[in-house]
């Protein structure tokens, strides 16, 4: 019975949050999607065009890796049966991890079950280690981008850091990184830096090429150096020429870098690749890929099919596609007179709107003329910046971009924008 005073501050805490008009439980179930070239979603019996997906090179469509995923399943079953260190380890994962370590140019990669069970493990692992007994030194100073992924936020409070060692530098400010630097030297035996490498509220990416450079002024001052992390889930498969992401256009690496094999590759998991005594040390300490299954042999396949499509000409044409769309969708939303939050050649374009009651109108009323989007809001961005996040796929054609353009300009005039 008493446990009513419990459920009435749960629904307390739900109203609260659909007030301010950020609630997100109200989902669209898609249940079947058309042949278009970027297929159109059906839901309630009606097709929707797809603006806000992570879907950038519209792999999740392409046959091959389909029949990957299929042929797998075939020889293989529907699930790993255990986790990898019991029975659930095949063939077709270290294939996949052996093509991510190669396509990212580093000894090794390790699958996880999602991005997020990456860095949650990732980050403890590195912090603190695996149990009391760890022969790792945990005199450890995190330095975390302010506006990094819940992710990441959630890995370094699981690492249990006192308030002075986890610091958080200003967004994409090496001034600020620098500063912290300078303050903790002869405090900490080693930094950790994180960082997500492409943002996903604007699109904006770090530059790590600047990132490294305060890096190695400092490298020295800590006895065990500092090591640098990034989660590039948005990055790769979406931006670069070859699709490199946040490295490829910096022009600087991490020491570990986090994907996901969920957005740009069209799959689903997470995985990360670095150094072989790190990937090593890893697969002997990461809770999330010891105690947790790894993603499905099919799914293996279809991610293996995904970074080897990705790695070939096919792959950069799909890139070169998406490139063109990017700008085409920047230059007619300008025309229409349109602010975008932010300059980004990344396929996540925002457009300013400036508060929470309007973004959703537009949603609304994009949704009513056939269109799939999606806004972000406060607290992810500063009041005032309510932004609708328009995604963009090699699959659309130029006309679906045309079109978006011309429903989105008659959706926001509709609700009193513009
Ligand atoms: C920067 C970043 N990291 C990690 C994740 C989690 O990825 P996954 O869905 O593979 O857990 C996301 C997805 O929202 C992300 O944007």
């Amino acid at each position: 019975m008493s446990k009513e005073k419990f459920y009435e501050s749960l629904k307390n805490e739900v109203k609260r949050i659909d007030e301010s008009k950020t609630s997100k439980r109200f989902e669209n179930l898609i249940e079947d999607f058309t042949d278009d070239p970027s297929p159109r979603a059906i839901i309630n019996g009606q097709k929707y065009a797809i603006f806000n997906s992570n879907d950038y090179l519209g792999f999740r469509h392409h046959p091959a890796l389909k029949k990957a995923e299929h042929d797998a399943t075939e020889r293989l079953g529907t699930g790993p049966g255990a986790v990898r260190f019991i029975s659930g380890s095949f063939k077709i994962h270290r294939q996949l991890e052996k093509k991510l370590a190669e396509f990212h140019g580093r000894d090794d990669a390790i699958v996880f079950s999602s991005a997020f069970a990456t860095n949650l493990a990732v980050i403890f692992s590195l912090v603190r280690g695996q149990s009391k007994d760890s022969l790792i030194n945990s005199n450890t100073l995190v330095i975390s981008d302010e506006l990094n992924h819940r992710s990441i936020i959630d890995g370094v409070r699981l690492a249990n850091l006192g308030k002075d060692e986890k610091l958080i530098f200003k967004h994409r400010d090496t001034d600020s990184l620098s500063q912290q630097l300078e303050a903790n030297i002869g405090k900490f035996d080693r930094v950790v830096v994180i960082s997500d490498g492409v943002f996903s509220m604007l699109g904006a990416y770090q530059d790590l090429k600047k990132v490294r450079e305060v890096m190695d002024r400092y490298d020295s001052k800590y006895p065990e150096g500092i090591f640098l992390i990034v989660d590039d889930c948005h990055g790769i498969a979406a931006f670069g020429k070859t699709g490199r992401g946040c490295e490829e256009v910096s022009g600087a690496k991490a020491d570990a870098l986090v994907g996901t094999l969920g957005k740009g590759f069209g799959v689903d998991g997470g995985y990360v690749v670095s150094d072989q005594v790190v990937i090593d040390y890893l697969r002997e300490s990461a809770a999330t890929y010891i105690y947790s299954n790894s993603i499905t042999p099919g799914c293996a396949a279809a991610a293996l099919k995904a970074v080897e499509i990705l790695d070939s000409d096919e792959g950069r044409k799909m890139l070169a596609n998406l490139e063109r769309n990017i700008s085409l969708l920047k230059t007619e939303l300008k025309k229409k007179g349109f602010t975008l939050a932010a300059d980004s050649s990344h396929p996540i374009q925002p457009v300013l709107i400036g508060d929470p009651g309007t973004t959703k109108k537009i949603i609304d009323e994009m949704y009513s003329r056939g269109y799939l989007l999606s806004s972000i809001n406060y607290p992810v961005v500063p009041k005032g910046r309510d932004e609708i996040r328009v995604q963009l796929s090699a699959a659309h054609t130029e006309q679906d971009i045309i079109d978006f353009v011309n429903a989105f300009t008659a959706g926001a005039k509709a609700v009193g924008v513009l």
